[in-house]
Order: C-alpha cells, then structure tokens, then sequence
C-alpha cells in the first residue's frame, strides 16, 4: 500500500511516521508513506498557499492552486482508490471505514489548516471526507496521523502477533474483554480464576460474555447497529 500525505506541515507528520509500529511497517515494506509539503507546489513567489476568504471574515483559506498542481503532479505517476480530505465536517471514522481503506492500494489524504481548503478542492478531487470526531483541531495532521495508523496496523504482516488485530475493540462491533498479565494475585486483587484454569473454550465463553457486557455498559449504541 502506498499513502501520499498533502500538508503545509511536514515536520509534524515524519516524526510521527518515523517511530514504533510506523517505521517498521515502512521499513518491512507493508506500507510507503510519502509526505508532500504544499509549499513545494505553489507557484507564488512567496511560496504562499493560502489566501483571505472571498466575502470577508475571519481566518484563511487554502488556496486550489498549489493542491491542484501536487494532486495532479501524483495522479501522472498511479491510479488513486481514494483522495481522502481530513476535516471536522466529513463522516466519522470508525473501524469499518479503517478495514476497507485498509484493502486499498494507493490512496492521498489532504490535510486542511486554517479555515479549511477552497470548496472548488473538494468538488474537484476528493473522493471521501473524514473526521475524526465531534471536537476542532487546529489542522487536518493529527487526524491523518490517526487515519493512517488505524490503516497500517491491520495491513497483513504489520502486527506481530496476526490475530491481535482481529480480537481489537470494533471489530464485531464490541468492545474487548478485559487482560491481565503476572502477578496472579496484586494486593490482594486476584485474576478471575477461569484465565487459571487452562480450560480454552470456557476462557473463549468468558472474553465473549465480558466484551458482551462491556458493551451493553459503555457503548450500547454499538450494539444497536
Ligand atoms: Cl479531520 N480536522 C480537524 N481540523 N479537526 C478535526 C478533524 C479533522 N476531525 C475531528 N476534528
């Protein structure tokens, strides 16, 4: 799979993508994530990339014209799934968006800063809108950092252990059951007997009833759909 990232803010994506699960995706090959700094496409002499909004009010916006040149300058080099614009207004990300982003091969995310890019962007190129929940972020970076580990993390081969992805909250629409690890027993807090006991279809049984009523307690909104 290969992710082309559109920002005005590069630095803040390649630290992210330059540790822990990230990096050995990318050096194993799983994924190529390539950053692009807009400024790098604008034909301003300023290499400015945003402009004051027709109509008047606060904030910037940015401008078609180096997001336009970028876009297209990747679209002359492979076919595109998805043109992905990261902003507060798009339709919230969940597990299922993130499993079947995960099965494409080439995809853009465009982050948008300011007051958001010029509509013309979004009529033009896009092809999905994505937020990461009902809450304003100073720019589209985090969102497409937490858009893109989503992603990667299901790519086969990127986990260590295979099938730790498939037992994640989400998936199955309920939310894990809870682990416990050494020692057996902390202050007098003891782990639930059955994980003792070596019995594998009555662990199986206890995980499915207590994801069950981990759901029905803090999101019984997932079970309704
Ligand atoms: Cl994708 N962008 C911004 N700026 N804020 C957000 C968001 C995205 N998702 C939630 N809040």
């Amino acid at each position: 799979m290969r992710i082309d990232i559109i920002t005005c803010l590069p630095k803040l994506l390649e630290s992210f993508f330059a540790h822990s699960i990230l990096q050995r995706a990318q050096q194993g090959g799983y994924v190529d994530v390539v950053v692009h700094d807009l400024r790098d496409y604008t034909a301003d002499k300023h290499r400015r990339v945003d402009d004051y909004p027709f109509g008047g009010g606060a904030g910037m916006v940015m401008q078609i014209q180096p997001i336009a040149t970028c876009i297209r300058a990747l679209q002359a080099e492979r076919t595109y799934d998805e043109i992905i614009y990261m902003t507060p207004d798009g339709e919230r990300l969940n597990q299922k968006t993130t499993n079947s982003l995960s099965l494409r091969q080439n995809l853009i995310i465009l982050c948008g800063h300011y007051k958001g890019v010029d509509e013309r962007v979004r009529e033009l190129f896009i092809t999905k809108e994505i937020s990461i929940g009902d809450y304003v972020l100073s720019g589209g970076e985090l969102a497409a950092c937490v858009l893109s580990d989503a992603i990667i993390r299901l790519l086969p081969g990127v986990l260590n252990d295979e099938t730790s992805a498939l037992t994640d909250s989400f998936q199955d629409n309920l939310l894990a059951p809870p682990v416990y690890t050494r020692p057996a027993e902390f202050e007098g807090l003891r782990v639930p007997d059955i994980l003792l006991s070596g019995h594998e279809a009555k662990i199986d049984e206890w995980r499915y009833e207590q994801a069950l009523t981990r759901t029905r307690t803090r999101r019984p909104d997932l079970l309704e759909e």
